[in-house]
C-alpha cells in the first residue's frame, strides 16, 4: 500500500505531485508528503496528516512550492503511527523538521513496501553515526544509500544497486540527491512502479490513473532494477549497475476513466459502469461468437488435461473464486478448491502438473497473491492470472494472463473489478466444459448468448437503486447484518457482507444458510436483519425455511431473488428481483442491490465511501 509519485520537468512539481497523490489515495490515506527542488538549493520538504487535502491545505494546492523536480507519498502505516515524523518523505540527515520544513538532506525519498530487515539494518547505521527521528522501515532504506553513497564516493546508481542488495522486503523507492538536480533514481522490487516520459517531462507513480492526464507512453520497470529518471529520458539498469533497455508501452485506459464524471463517488461511478466492464470483458473473450482464450496462451490441449483447478485470491477476488468454484464443478466436472492466498503460500499443498492454479486479482500486486502464484510455479502447477492491471507484477509472473477489461478502478471497495473477474471465470468454466465435452454444443451456444444478455440485465437492476436507497435509511442504525444462501447465494452473501462491512462499519457476517443453526442464530434477536439471496431454484425451498427459522427468533428479512419469485414477499418484509437468466450466470446480477445497499448505508451514515477507515485498495504487504 502506499502510494508514490515523481516529477520532473519544467512546470511547477507540487500540483502536478497532489493531482496524481489524489487518484492513488486509495492506496493509503493517513498521511502525505512532497519534497521538491530546483538545482542545488535545499529540499523542501512538506507533510500532514490525515486525508490528501491536509497537505494540499498547507501548500496552497502545491502553488506555494515553485520548484519543478519532486517526489510525494501517500501513507498507509505499517511502522510507526500515522505522524508527521512518521510520513513520508525521509532524509538521510537529522530531520526532516517540524512539519517537514528544509532537508538538510543529501539524500531524500518515498518508499512503498516494507523493508524486512530495517532494526539490522539500523542498527548498523547508528554504529556509523546516523540518528533516527521515525520509527519507520524507509528512513533506514534511505540512509543506508546515503551511507554507500558517501563511504564508497559512489553515483546514485551504484548506491541504491548496493543498497538493494542489503535489504530484504519490498520497495518501490524514489530518491533525489543533492548534487543531483533535476533528477529521480528510482528502484523497485515487488511493489508497482511505472514510469511515464512526454515531450520535456518525466512521471513516476504507483499506478496509471496518476500519470494518465500527462501521458500515456509508460515504463513497467522490472523487479531489482533501478532507473534515472530526468526531464523527457530515462535510463535503466540492473542490479551490477550495467545499463539495461526496456520497452515502452501505450496504456490504452482512457483517462476520463480516472475521473468521479459527475457522480458523488467514484464507488457509485463503478457500480454504473457495470454493464461496460462486463460487455468489455466478455467481448474481449469471444470471437465470432464463441469463446476464444488464445490470447491468454491456454491451449485446448492443456484444458482437456486438467485433473486439478486451486483458485487463490484475497478479499473480494477470493469471493469471486467461491463463485466460481460452483460454475466449474458443475459445468466442466473439474474439482476445484478455493484458497485465500494467505493461507495457500504457507501450505504445502502436493500440487501435480495437471493442476492449474488460478490467481485472481484486479491489481494485480497484492503480496499475498504473488506469493502463492511463486509458491505455485515453484511447485510445478500451471498458472493463469485473471487481472485488471495491465503489466502488473502477478500478470508478468503467471504463465498465462486473462485480463478483465473494467478500466482503472478507484473506490477502494471493489465493483466492477468484481463483475469483470466473475464473468471472466463464467467464460473459463463454460470453455472448459466444452472442450471436456462435458456440455453440448446446444448447451455452449445457449450459455454463451446468454452471458451476452448479462450487462444488459445489470442495467436493469440498477434501475431499482431508488428502492434500495430507501430502503437503507432503515437499517442505517443496525447493529449486525447476517447475510444468507447456500451455493452460488452463499458465494454472493460472502461478497455482499464484505461490502456493507468495509464501507459502512456494520457488523456484518455471511452465513452458508444451513449453517446457522449450529451457532451464529443465537445472535439473531428482535429487529437483527437477515439477508436472503434466494436465487437458485433448487435450493430456494432450503433457505426459505432457514430464513423462516431466524424470522421466528425475531429477525427482520430482507430476500433477493428472481423475477416471479413473488412468494418470497409472503416471507419476507422487504424484496428486490433480478432479472431471470442461467442461474450460473445470477451473481453477476445479484450483486448489485448489495452493493448498492452497501453503498447508500455508508453514505446515510456520513462515511467516507470510496476510502473506509484502515483500508487500502492494492495491499502490497502480508
Ligand atoms: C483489498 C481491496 C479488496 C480486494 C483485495 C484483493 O482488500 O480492498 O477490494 O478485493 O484487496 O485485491 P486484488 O487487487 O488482488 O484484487
Amino acid at each position: 500500500m502506499c502510494g508514490i509519485v515523481g516529477y520532473t520537468g519544467h512546470r511547477q512539481a507540487a500540483p502536478i505531485l497532489l493531482d496524481g497523490l489524489s487518484r492513488l489515495e486509495y492506496r493509503g490515506y493517513d498521511s502525505a508528503g512532497l519534497a521538491v527542488r530546483n538545482g542545488k538549493a535545499a529540499t523542501e520538504i512538506v507533510k500532514a496528516t490525515g486525508k490528501l487535502y491536509h497537505l494540499a491545505d498547507k501548500t496552497d494546492q502545491g502553488r506555494s512550492l515553485p520548484d519543478t523536480c519532486g517526489i510525494g507519498h501517500t501513507r498507509w502505516a505499517t511502522h510507526g503511527d500515522p505522524s508527521i515524523i512518521n510520513a513520508h518523505p525521509h532524509v538521510s540527515g537529522n530531520s526532516t523538521g517540524p512539519g517537514g520544513g528544509e532537508g538538510d538532506s543529501d539524500v531524500v525519498g518515498v518508499h512503498n513496501g516494507i523493508i524486512e530487515n530495517y532494526t539490522e539494518l539500523k542498527e548498523k547505521l547508528l554504529r556509523h553515526g546516523y540518528q533516527f527521528y521515525s520509527d519507520t522501515d524507509t528512513e533506514a532504506a534511505v540512509k543506508l544509500v546515503d551511507y554507500y553513497y558517501k563511504k564508497y564516493q559512489i553515483g546514485p546508481v551504484d548506491a541504491i544497486t548496493r543498497t538493494m542488495v542489503r535489504i530484504r522486503g519490498s520497495y518501490a523507492l524514489a530518491l533525489m540527491f543533492r548534487d543531483y538536480p533535476e533528477e529521480i533514481f528510482v528502484a523497485r522490487k515487488d511493489s508497482p512502479l511505472i514510469i511515464g516520459t512526454a515531450d520535456d517531462a518525466s512521471y513516476l507513480a504507483s499506478d496509471a490513473p496518476a500519470i494518465l492526464k500527462y501521458t500515456r507512453q509508460v515504463y513497467y520497470i522490472e523487479n531489482l532494477q533501478v532507473a534515472r529518471i530526468s526531464c523527457g529520458s530515462v535510463r535503466f539498469y540492473d542490479l551490477n549497475g550495467d545499463e539495461t533497455s526496456l520497452p515502452m508501452t501505450e496504456i490504452t485506459w482512457d483517462a476520463a476513466a480516472a475521473e468521479k464524471d459527475g457522480y458523488e463517488h467514484f464507488m457509485l461511478k463503478e457500480i454504473h459502469e457495470q454493464p461496460t466492464a462486463v460487455r468489455d470483458t466478455l467481448n474481449s473473450l469471444l470471437k465470432d461468437g464463441r469463446i476464444d482464450l488464445s490470447a491468454a496462451g491456454l491451449t485446448d490441449e492443456m484444458i482437456r488435461g486438467l485433473k486439478q483447478v486451486e483458485i487463490v485470491a484475497c478479499g473480494s477476488a477470493w469471493h469471486v473464486g467461491m463463485a466460481a468454484q460452483y460454475v466449474i464443478e458443475d459445468l466442466a466436472r473439474i474439482p476445484v478448491r478455493v484458497e485465500l492466498a494467505s493461507e495457500f503460500r504457507y501450505r504445502s499443498i502436493p500440487m501435480a502438473p495437471d493442476t492449474l492454479v488460478i490467481v485472481i486479482s484486479q491489481s494485480g500486486e497484492t503480496a499475498d497473491s504473488l506469493a502463492a502464484l511463486r509458491v505455485a510455479r515453484e511447485r510445478g502447477a500451471q498458472t493463469l492470472a485473471i487481472v485488471n492491471v495491465v503489466g502488473s507484477t502477478i500478470a508478468r509472473e503467471a504463465d498465462h494472463v486473462l485480463y478483465t477489461l473494467a478500466g482503472p478502478e478507484i473506490a477502494v471497495a471493489t465493483t466492477k473489478a468484481y463483475s469483470a473477474q466473475l464473468i471472466a471465470m463464467d467464460v473459463l468454466a463454460i470453455q472448459m466444459a466444452l472442450l471436456r465435452q462435458t456440455i453440448s454444443q446446444d448447451e455452449y451456444v445457449h450459455l454463451t448468448e446468454e452471458m451476452g444478455t448479462i450487462p444488459d440485465k445489470i442495467r436493469r437492476v440498477l434501475e431499482d437503486k431508488e428502492r434500495l436507497q430507501w430502503f437503507s435509511s432503515k437499517i442505517a442504525n443496525a447493529h449486525d447484518i447476517f447475510f444468507i444462501g447456500r451455493g452460488l447465494d452463499y458465494a454472493i452473501s460472502l461478497e455482499g457482507s464484505l461490502k456493507m462491512k468495509e464501507i459502512s462499519y456494520i457488523h456484518s457476517e455471511a452465513y452458508a444458510a444451513g449453517e446457522l443453526k449450529h451457532g451464529t442464530i443465537s445472535l439473531i434477536e428482535k429487529n437483527t436483519l437477515v439477508i436472503g439471496i434466494l436465487t437458485q431454484s433448487q435450493l430456494f425451498e432450503k433457505t426459505i425455511s432457514n430464513m423462516a427459522e431466524c424470522k421466528s427468533r425475531g429477525a427482520y428479512l430482507m430476500g433477493i431473488t428472481t423475477n416471479g419469485n413473488f412468494a418470497v414477499e409472503d416471507s419476507v418484509s422487504f424484496t428486490v428481483y433480478v432479472p431471470r437468466t442461467d442461474e450460473h450466470f445470477i451473481p453477476s446480477l445479484a450483486v448489485i442491490p448489495l452493493q448498492l445497499l452497501a453503498y447508500y448505508t455508508s453514505v446515510n451514515r456520513g462515511l467516507d465511501v470510496d476510502k473506509p477507515r484502515n483500508l487500502a485498495k492494492s495491499v502490497t504487504v502480508e
